[in-house]
């Protein structure tokens, strides 16, 4: 059994959770539910970066302390990801002792390997970004190349990781990795930016304390950045790794990202751990932005996507279905309320929703839910079982380079395939012809055993819905099992089922 370990960045609590975050965590829970069906060891980590000025300002701005703002929100993101049905193993956050200690100790052995030195850092960093750049780095008025918000003079000692020292190495690791940084777009920007100036990295701050202390350096709090990054091996246990998770599960098979963050991900990170002697990971995934209705969304716009909103409006499954189909993963898109409404009607109750319904329906009414056990199947009903196997593996290859837009695509095809197939065989004229009884059952039993298929194929994505057509089928949760026509033994009756999605007004 092999194992599999996905990460996504933790996120900063100065604020709520809003889609941006969402994305990233249902696509890390979807590839953390297939892999696990896949009967993988899987490790699924998520969490909150609490340290840094960003918070302390924020704090600040509210009249409380760094610390209950960092209760509050954390609560906030778990609250979420448990109304989401996200499943993950390890929630981490930068507050935590088991995370602290874990830094220092990192510093320290940075420190003793000679890579860390006392400087000053004399120039410009972004608050919102809690990111350092240069002078020519800046956009026009000064302004941040990433968030484009204006930059702060910063001029103050600090200790400096001798990233320089890395260069080659990243490069070269670059150059044999081409899957270190996916998508290929984001492997050459990473590239292009190595093959310049690496400068060594600011890592201690002296003009706010709401960080992890260096070591053995009265004043200097750890950068924030560094402090987040750690967290990929801190909730394993490094360094000591009392209950052998760092040993089973290290390196990252995937570290999810949003684009923003590419370069402390696929620069910093990689160069960190070479100094510190740890494997790096096998896979850095940048996925793109969402604007809403066309717009870039920003606290002063106060348009963000709000995740529960949606789920209440909308439906769990829905949102969850929407944001994986409607992009590519490492694409930016456009979230649309009116695209959202057209993907819920036809997609999930025209094609999936009808399919179970009709299926369900018939079998209760022709065969009294039962099915008798007869079954002889023909060339039309192996053609069936054909497709799903196919879907089976192009959805494979999906969850294996995260186009997971495609692997909907393919299951979507499959159900038109289901449905065709019923308008095909007709069961509803079969169902006049006592002669045909025995047709009747093959033909139904091909089609639930295909919705199970189906069912196994959209957990992942939709857990809820595809525990709700595995009850259905007359099977018992958990959902297991191979897609094989012949592995579907229902144990409990059929009856006609509810609407699995709703038509919404146009
Ligand atoms: N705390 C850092 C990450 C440290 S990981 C060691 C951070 N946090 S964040 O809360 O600001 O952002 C988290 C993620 O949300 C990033 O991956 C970012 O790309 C993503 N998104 C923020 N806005 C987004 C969109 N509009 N669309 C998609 N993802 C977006 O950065």
């Amino acid at each position: 059994m092999g194992k599999f370990y996905v990460t996504t960045p933790i996120y900063y609590v100065n604020d709520v959770p809003h889609i941006g975050h969402a994305y990233t965590t249902v696509a890390a829970d979807a590839l953390a539910r297939y892999w696990k069906l896949k009967g993988q060891q899987v490790y699924f980590l998520t969490g909150t970066d609490e340290h840094g000025l960003k918070m302390q300002r924020a704090a600040q701005e509210k009249g409380i302390t760094p610390q209950e703002l960092a209760d509050a929100n954390s609560e906030q993101f778990k609250r979420l990801w448990e109304k989401m049905n996200i499943q993950y193993d390890d929630f981490i956050r930068t507050t935590e002792e088991r995370h602290m200690k874990a830094v220092t100790a990192f510093v320290d052995r940075l420190m003793k390997a000679g890579d860390i030195f006392l400087g000053e850092y004399e120039d410009w960093y972004c608050v919102p970004d809690e990111t350092y750049w240069t002078e020519t780095q800046l956009l026009p008025g000064r302004l941040c190349p990433n968030c484009k918000r204006p930059v702060e003079l910063l001029k103050e000692p600090s200790y400096f990781f001798k990233m320089s020292k890395y260069r080659e190495r990243l490069l070269e690791h670059l150059k044999l990795h081409p899957d270190f940084v996916q998508p290929e777009v984001r492997w050459n920007e990473v590239k292009s930016f190595v093959e310049g100036e690496v400068r060594d990295l600011s890592i201690s701050r002296t003009t706010f304390d709401w960080g992890i202390p260096i070591p053995n350096a009265k004043g200097h709090v750890t950068y924030v950045w560094v402090d987040a990054l750690l967290n990929y091996i801190s909730a394993l246990g490094w360094p000591d790794d009392p209950e052998g998770k760092f040993q089973s599960f290290w390196p990252a098979d995937i570290q999810l990202i949003g684009k923003d963050i590419l370069r402390h991900h696929a620069v910093y990170w990689p160069c960190l751990l070479m100094a510190a002697g740890v494997e790096l990971p096998q896979t850095v995934y940048a996925h793109g932005w969402w604007t809403n209705e066309g717009q870039k969304m920003s606290k002063s716009l106060h348009n963000f996507v709000d995740p529960n909103t949606m789920i209440v409006e909308f439906g769990l499954d829905a949102f969850r279905y929407f944001i994986m189909r409607e992009v590519a993963f490492g694409q930016d898109g456009d979230f649309s309320v009116t695209a959202f409404k057209g993907r819920i009607n036809s997609d999930l109750a025209n094609d999936l929703g009808n399919l179970l319904s009709r299926v369900c329906g018939m079998i209760s009414r022709y065969l009294d839910g039962k099915f008798s056990g007869a079954s002889s199947p023909q060339g039309l009903d192996r053609e069936l079982e054909e497709g799903l196997n196919k879907t089976d593996r192009e959805v494979e290859l999906c969850f294996r380079n995260c186009t997971f837009h495609k692997a909907l695509t393919y299951i979507w095809e499959f159900i038109g395939q289901t449905n065709k197939y019923i308008d095909t065989t007709a069961p509803w004229a079969l169902a006049k012809d006592p002669a045909q009884k025995d047709r009747l059952e093959t033909v139904l039993l091909c089609s639930a055993a295909s919705l199970r298929g189906i069912a196994l194929l959209l957990w992942p994505f939709m857990p809820g819905s595809a525990e709700k057509m595995w009850i259905a089928l007359g099977l018992e949760p958990p959902l297991s099992g191979a897609m094989a026509f012949n592995a579907y033994h229902p144990r409990n009756p059929i009856s006609k089922v509810q609407p699995l999605f709703p038509r919404l007004e146009a």
